[in-house]
Parts: C-alpha cells; structure tokens; sequence
C-alpha cells in the first residue's frame, strides 16, 4: 500500500512537471485540487502503458512502484482497452479509456476560463479524476459529467464519493449532452469529435463556451474552442495539442479491402510529382490543415504489399467508400514520380494535392490559423484567419 507520505511527494513532482510542460506555474486553485484528489486513487490496479509501440499491462499488485510512478507522470495511463472486451493477442490491443496526460487536464481547464458558480458539463468521464478536480473547484451542484461505459461510469462514480465529491455522473451518450443540467456556462470533452453535437450547442448559454478536442479522418489532434451565439450558432479558434481517443458514438466502422477496394475495381493510372510522406507522414501542421481541407479523406501505409515494383502503397479512401486512390513508390531513392490509381467518382489523390498545394500558397499555417463554425442549422465550416475565408467541412 502507498503511504500518504510517498503520494503526496509524487503530487508535489507532479505540478513541478506539469508547470514545465505548460510552461507556466499551476495556478494554486489547480494545485490545491491536484493535492485534494490524488490522481492515483483514480486508477484501476490494471493499467496500460505505452512501451514503444505497443501497450505493456502493468499491474500494481505485481509492481507497485511502476504503478505509482505512471499514475504521477506526467503522461496518460490507459485504463481500458477495446472497450472492456480483452484481446486473445495483447498486440490487438487499443486504448478505450486513459486518465488523460496531466498538462493537458491543465491546460483545458485553464482555457476553460473557469469562475465560482461556473456550470460544467465534461464529456468523458472516464477515470473522474477531472470531474473530481472540476468539482473540487466549481462544487458538486455544477458539475454535471457523462460517461458512455456503464462499467466506468460507475467505478467514477464509486471513486468520487470515496473522496467525498458527488458531482452528477450520467451514463449515457455524451453526444446528447444532459439536458436536465442545462444550461451549462461551459461543455468540455475529454473524447476527440469530427463533428460538434447540436445538443451541447443547444445545451450552453449563449456566451457559453464548448471546448473539445478535434478529429479529422486524416489525423487526430488539435482543440477547438467555440463560443455559442444567441442565434444556436457556435464559432471559435483551434489550437494545437492534444490526441484524444474519439467518441465511440462517432467512431467509423470502416475497412479499407472490406468496405472500399473491390477485386473488380478498374482505376485509373496517372503519375504523380507529390510524395506520399510529404501529406501522410508530415508534421501535425501539414496534417491537420489537409485534415480540415480535405474533409471526409483518410488513408492508410501498406508496407511491402506484394505487388511487383510497390515497395510502399499509400491508401487515400472517402468516408463512405466509394472513392480511393492508390500511390506507390517503387523503392527507389529520391524517386520523384509515383504511380497513382484512383476508382470512383472522387480523385482522392487530385484532393490531396490540391489541398496541399493550397497550405503552401497560403503560407503553410498551422492550428491557430484555423477556426470553426458550426450554423444554426448544424452546417460546419472551417475557415483561415477570418471566418469570411470559409469552406463546407465535408
Ligand atoms: C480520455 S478518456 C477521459 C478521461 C477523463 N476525463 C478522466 O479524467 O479520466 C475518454 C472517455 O470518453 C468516453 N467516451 C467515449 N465516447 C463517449 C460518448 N459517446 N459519451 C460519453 N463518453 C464517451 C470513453 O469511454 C472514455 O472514458
């Protein structure tokens, strides 16, 4: 059993690591909550952690201290994965649920410009170690917190009221809100979205702010923070940050040789100048604007595919499967002209290479360039610097 001594030193090298990650001191109020709900109580005996690029199961029974150390790190601990249904092979393993990298609980709950009396309602229950922090800042009255998984939202739930706080946890679908909390000052969501759900816009006052973490099909990443308008509009910026796992009830359930590329497809073939690992395997800055310019576009690397002359294959699919393209590099060095093949009425890779020609002439901006709007009648549309350079998010 850890002593009182022991977490309350972690705590202490906790905030020192967050302050330096966020490159500002904790402010007190935070630091005050971080003491009163130590993180540790809030995970499970069982948690996940990232060794290189798969997930290691550790066990505090087994190894205490590794345990201890993960909970005060300033890094995120999976605490579920593949929903709660365990795989036969660990490799198959994803993430389902984490107690979020303490700096980025910060840094949301500071953007979240937080006052007494504000009323919050969190997205993502999860372990409830933010609901805790929220409810220890806010009280229990105005924090509202929901949580899809029943089996997390009670095993919060049961956290909470161990350490005394009983803010209002709903299981449910995030994605409705709760409307009998309304109406929130504040939305907060610890799962990624591709689209802002009608029922937090209609659920905030107006003036309220929602702040979510984003996710395009092209790369998960970035935060967006709208303020609601009296007309059921919300518009706001993006800031870079933060990957969060997406809201299952947005999750896609598509295969790229299941549901999009068939035996009898006949595409076209073209050559291209573009490389594929300038779009596809570039920095979040280049990632995240053709995640915005492109839409409904993702893709997937196909290593060693074991077709004559492709060394590498990269997949560029619609979200409804009925489009893709194909560019492959035949395994030469500096090999400047790949092979492209696309089927269906979209050019995917036309797509790709317009909307990267566009971030360069637009002088290759990064997240905080960007903003959202979502209309009254839930059209969303992205815009560069100004909300009147706008287009359809597709
Ligand atoms: C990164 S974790 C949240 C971390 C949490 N705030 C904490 O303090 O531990 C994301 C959570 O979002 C939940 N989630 C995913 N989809 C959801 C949905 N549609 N409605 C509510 N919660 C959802 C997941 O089950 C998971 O627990």
């Amino acid at each position: 059993m850890t002593s009182q001594h022991q977490e309350q030193a972690a705590a202490r090298g906790l905030l020192r690591a967050v302050s330096q990650s966020i490159g500002y001191d904790v402010a007190a109020v935070w630091g005050r909550a971080i003491a009163a709900v130590p993180r540790a109580r809030f995970l499970p005996d069982r948690v996940w952690l990232l060794h290189g690029d798969a997930y290691d199961v550790c066990d505090r029974r087994d190894a205490p201290e590794r345990w201890l150390a993960s909970a005060y790190a300033d890094a995120p601990v999976v605490t579920q994965i593949n929903d709660g249904r365990e795989p036969d092979d660990p490799a198959d393993a994803w993430p389902s649920c984490s107690a979020s990298a303490p700096s980025i609980v910060i840094a949301m709950l500071d953007a979240l410009d937080l006052t007494a009396g504000t009323r919050v309602l969190e997205i993502g229950t999860g372990t409830g170690w933010n609901a805790a922090l929220l409810a220890h800042r806010l009280g229990d009255a105005n924090v509202v917190t929901v949580e899809v998984d029943p089996a997390l939202a009670a095993r919060a739930r049961s956290t909470l009221a161990s350490l005394g706080y009983a803010p209002t946890v709903v299981c449910g679908d995030g994605r409705l809100g709760w409307a009998p909390g309304q109406a929130y000052d504040r939305v907060v969501a610890t799962c990624s979205v591709r689209r802002i759900p009608p029922a937090w816009i209609a659920q905030t006052r107006t003036g309220g702010t929602i702040l979510a973490p984003w996710d395009s099909p092209w790369i998960c990443g970035g935060l967006v923070q709208l303020t609601v308008g009296d007309d059921g509009s919300a518009a706001g910026r993006y800031s870079p940050d933060s990957a969060f796992m997406l809201m299952r009830t947005q999750r896609p359930d598509l295969l790229l040789f299941r549901d999009v590329v068939h035996d009898d497809h006949q595409p076209t073939e073209s050559v291209t100048t573009l490389d594929p690992w300038s779009v596809a395997d570039a920095g979040v800055e280049t990632q995240f604007a053709l995640g915005l310019r492109l839409g409904d576009l993702w893709y997937a690397w196909h290593h060693d595919p074991e077709v004559d002359g492709v060394a590498t294959r990269l997949w560029v699919a619609t979200t409804d499967g009925t489009s893709w393209a194909a560019v492959d590099w035949d395994g030469t060095e500096d090999a400047g002209r790949y092979t492209v093949w696309q089927h269906g009425p979209r050019r995917p890779w036309d797509e790709v290479e317009a909307a990267y020609q566009w971030w360069l002439d637009n002088g290759r901006p990064g997240p905080c360039r960007f903003g959202l709007t979502v209309r009254p009648d839930g059209e969303h549309r992205a815009w560069l610097d100004t909300t009147t350079n706008s287009w359809p998010l597709r």
